[in-house]
């Protein structure tokens, strides 16, 4: 069984879409939620499916111990950003090379880097008249937005868009793609 934690920071959609394509699943497992939010939705959605969730704090994460003996003590094998929004720390990058996912709600390189997350990001492509835009799914380096691009998709952007309707359309791309990309990634991987 290959186990996975999920690092979310917010509403948790994509979190919850991820625990109800792995419920029962025979190869992958999610063992663990934690979040850097104390009040984010992301906690009732693990409670619903049964599973643990930790709050992290900012000093432990970004410059104690990046809560990897907790991770280890759960066995975790690999780690699925899903809307989180704190930078990794290099233990957590190192401890977990090529095991480390996040999605992003545009095309990268276009409209990545620090800053440009959720409905930011949305409000960038339609500034700049993109006739397309879509997600990302990639490998997590120590830079922001980085790492190899394992999976992308496009989706048109209507003249009529706001950054809400937008928005809208790129998550339901989120929540079909991301968990069969997570799938195929990690069963991929020597364990
Ligand atoms: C998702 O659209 C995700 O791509 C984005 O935050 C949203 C989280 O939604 N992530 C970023 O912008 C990272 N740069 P969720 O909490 O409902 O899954």
């Amino acid at each position: 069984m290959i186990r996975l934690a999920i690092l979310a920071s917010g509403g948790g959609s994509n979190a919850d879409a991820i625990l109800r394509y792995f419920a029962g699943h025979p190869q992958i497992r999610i063992v663990l939620i934690a979040c850097n939010r104390k009040m984010a939705g992301v906690y009732q959605i693990a409670e619903n499916h049964g599973v643990e969730s930790i709050h992290l704090s900012r000093e432990r994460f970004q410059s104690g111990d990046g809560y990897l003996p907790v991770f280890r003590e759960k066995q975790v094998r690999g780690l699925i950003l899903a809307g989180f929004l704190w930078k990794l720390p290099p233990t957590l990058i190192q401890a977990y090379t090529h095991r480390i996912l996040n999605i992003h709600p545009a095309l990268l390189p276009k409209f990545g880097g620090q800053g440009m997350y959720g409905i930011h990001v949305h409000q960038a492509v339609l500034a700049a008249h993109e006739t397309e835009s879509g997600i990302t799914i990639h490998r997590v380096d120590e830079h922001y937005d980085n790492g190899d691009v394992v999976f992308q998709t496009a989706c048109p952007v209507d003249p009529h868009d706001t950054p809400e309707s937008l928005g809208k359309r790129i998550l339901q791309l989120e929540h079909q793609h991301y968990p069969p990309t997570i799938e195929n990634y990690f069963s991929q991987l020597p364990n």
